[in-house]
């Protein structure tokens, strides 16, 4: 049996923090309701206490946007709280998501508190903001790089004071996947011991690890993934929600895990959160940039024009692109340029001419990279014409 995972998407909190990054509420509003067709269950629209045009950004995404669960993001400070519960109050499903720190270093030069004070001050206030909501997430910040003993017995009062779903940030982007997947696995076992509460991954890209750290938490027993669209973020950015969800689908031989996402609608949210953070998305990016399903080099393309599957392994409609292309460029060979002449509508070129244009094209495509498709007739045509 397939695990549901949910996806909780915080492109508008955590992807907004992306430096340089500020979103109108139109924009907002539009992001939001692009998420709900992609059918994620939980937006993060927010941190309604840090302004007024984040209050209102929440709570118009609250009122307006129906079908996933609408989170909010509070401190634990009762007037964060309070600022959340009322952005929250018209949405159908509302979240509060509460969040402290848990490691040393937080503690020492943030939040400037001892341990029992932090313990105190989670029991408390996520107690005060089950007084709002039945959903409570709890968070404790740099979970990677805290002390064992103390991430326990913070989880386990969160647990014990109402939250339903409990996720563990490695906020500075510093666990490796077999070391946050088995930091997963003892939550699981040691604090959540079969109590029916979700375990979710927050995972940050600085080393390049946020999707790999992800999965490992999948694997050992999180419910929960929380990611942005295009990995946008702090710093280096968030787990990317196209990866997990297409790893998740690719390979769902290994995973045995399942998204309700409507893959089609990635790439229409893709270019949406590009256009609107003026954030590009990098050509070679995984699933969504310019590159991810282009083949160049004559050996894959001649595997590509045989059979798709041979330098393919998902389709690029599935995510809502056009079909994969073959790009004519200097690393192409002989296959992929006939094949490209072919649905030109030159399909009666002699051995000899092909030879002829083939050299040419290589000529060119050194000099000036990849030819479109007007640039191959106007080749061709050039070649025809008689001296
Ligand atoms: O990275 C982080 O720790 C966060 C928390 C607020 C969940 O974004
Ligand atoms: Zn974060």
């Amino acid at each position: 049996m397939e695990r549901h995972i949910r996806i909780f998407d915080t492109t508008l909190r955590d992807g907004e923090q992306s430096p340089g990054v500020a979103l109108s509420l139109d924009q907002k509003l539009e992001i939001a309701h692009a998420l709900a067709r992609l059918n994620v269950d939980i937006i993060e629209a927010g941190f309604p206490v840090s302004g007024p045009l984040e209050f209102e950004a929440v709570r118009r995404i609250a009122a307006e946007v129906k079908g996933p669960i609408i989170a909010a993001l509070a401190r634990t400070h009762t007037l964060d709280i309070d600022q959340a519960a009322k952005a929250l109050e018209k949405a159908e499903k509302p979240r509060i998501h509460v969040f402290t720190s848990a490691s040393k270093i937080h503690l020492e030069y943030m939040l400037k508190k001892t341990e029992e004070e932090v313990l105190e001050m989670a029991d408390r206030m996520v107690r005060y903001a089950r007084q709002y909501v039945d959903d409570v997430e709890f968070s404790a910040q740099d979970v990677m790089r805290a002390d064992w003993d103390f991430v326990k017995r913070l989880y386990e009062v969160a647990i014990e004071a109402g939250a339903t779903t409990i996720n563990i940030p490695d906020t500075t982007g510093y666990g490796t996947p077999n070391e946050y997947g088995a930091l997963i696995r003892r939550i699981r076992d040691e604090v959540v011991r079969g109590r029916n509460v979700i375990i979710s991954t927050h995972t940050h890209d600085d080393l390049g690890l946020a999707t790999a750290n992800a999965l490992a938490g999948i694997e050992n027993g999180a419910g929960q993934v929380e990611c942005t669209i295009n990995g946008i973020g702090e710093r280096a950015g968030n787990t990317s929600l196209e990866e997990v969800v297409m790893a998740l689908y690719v390979r769902r031989d290994w995973y045995k895990a399942k998204t309700q996402i409507n893959t089609r609608e990635i790439y229409r949210v893709s270019r949406l959160v590009e256009r609107y953070t003026g954030m590009p998305v990098p050509p070679n990016k995984a699933i969504v940039g310019d590159n991810a399903f282009a083949h160049e080099s004559g050996i894959h393309q001649d595997g590509v024009l045989k059979h798709r599957s041979t330098y393919e392994i998902m389709d690029a409609e599935l995510i809502g692109r056009r079909p994969a292309v073959i790009v004519l460029g200097k690393h192409s060979g002989r296959a992929a340029f006939k094949k490209a002449l072919e649905d030109l509508g030159y399909k009666d070129l002699t051995e000899e001419q092909l030879k002829v244009l083939f050299s040419r094209f290589k000529e060119i495509a050194e000099k000036k990279g990849p030819l479109s498709a007007e640039e191959l007739q106007a080749l061709v045509e050039s070649e025809r014409e008689p001296a």
